[in-house]
């Protein structure tokens, strides 16, 4: 796909993709129109373009994935860039090789574009100082996930047209959800009104700090609060694996308080359901809300691949003005 005269002249601000903490509306938007273009090009019948032939990217994954590792992924490969695989498991980090020399020697061979999940927040930024190939982070520890709240965006404004003014709660185990911050920052970057919800000791101390100058967030422990005049709600996973001691009394109880039913559903006639996955079933969502017409879930997943390539393709744009 060739640039659009618009994007030769407004290409993104950033180098790398660290967090959307510091992403304008103006980037996030013109993330989002290529992502449409590049969508196009997902529904015809041959899925390639040469976009990116001679960039190579390598997906470094320190930390376990289905949705975005196999996106990033189809997205490298449908742009035509060639990408190499790394999992730490069977690789020399479980001889005790640090990150700086694991992604110095891989950047010895000649690699553009790194993309990184880590389990440690900060890692992506610690590479950008490593090496000098672009950055995108797939996900560090509980900081940021911005390829996730992007594809979040293109999902939401594609079902209503827009992101400004709308009301979305985002609801559950926000504490430990990079998802959660990274759509917080996006978000209230477009214009919309983000409610964020869950028992308080799944709630960040310091919540106001993250809505910074972009605006304000309201905070509640009730999910019919969360579900007034909300256009979309986001459930986030529990994270068990992230719990050094358990944070609320048991699943079933917080089932019965903050997990979204078919009650929910037919008291909330216009509402939507979105879930980063993997999903606990009969956890944040009831198995029947799940697979509801009006739970995006797959929507999302496959607006990943689109988003991907669009992240790939405008940031490929600072290798080539070198
Ligand atoms: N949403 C998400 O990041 O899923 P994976 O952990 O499967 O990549």
């Amino acid at each position: 796909m060739e640039p659009t005269e618009n994007q030769i002249q407004t290409g993104l601000d950033h180098r790398h993709l660290l967090g959307l903490s510091d992403y304008s509306s103006r980037e996030i938007s013109l993330i989002l129109e290529t992502a449409r273009r590049f969508r196009d090009v997902l529904d015809r019948p041959i899925k390639r373009v040469p976009t990116l032939r001679g960039i190579t990217v390598v997906n470094l994954f320190f930390e376990s994935s289905t949705r975005t590792r196999i996106s990033f992924e189809l997205a490298e490969k449908r742009l035509s860039a060639d990408t190499v695989n790394f999992s730490a498991s069977g690789s020399s980090v479980s001889k005790g090789e640090s990150l700086k020399d694991t992604a110095q020697n891989i950047e010895a061979m000649k690699i553009d574009m790194v993309v990184i999940r880590h389990q440690s927040p900060g890692a992506p930024n610690f590479l950008t100082q490593c090496v000098d190939a672009v950055v995108i982070n797939a996900g560090d520890g509980a900081h940021e996930h911005p390829t996730q709240a992007l594809l979040d965006m293109l999902t939401i404004s594609d079902r209503f047209g827009k992101l400004e003014g709308l009301n979305v709660s985002i609801i559950g185990d926000i504490l430990h959800s990079r998802v959660a911050r990274s759509n917080i920052h996006g978000l209230l970057a477009m214009g919309a009104n983000v409610t964020i919800c869950g028992p308080k000791p799944l709630l960040p101390v310091h919540l106001d700090r993250m809505a910074s100058s972009k605006g304000d967030l309201r905070i509640t422990h009730k999910l019919n609060e969360a579900l007034e005049g909300c256009d979309v709600a986001m459930a986030l996973r529990i994270q068990m694996e992230r719990q050094g001691q358990s944070l609320f009394p048991s699943i079933r109880e917080y089932h019965d308080q903050f997990g979204i039913r078919m009650e929910h559903l037919h008291a909330h006639k216009d509402l939507i359901v979105m879930h980063p996955g993997p999903v606990n079933r009969g956890v944040e969502l009831a198995s029947d809300v799940v697979d509801h017409e009006r739970a995006l879930i797959l929507n999302q997943v496959t607006n990943g691949v689109a988003v991907r390539m669009a992240v790939l393709y405008l940031l490929s744009g600072q290798i080539a003005s070198e």
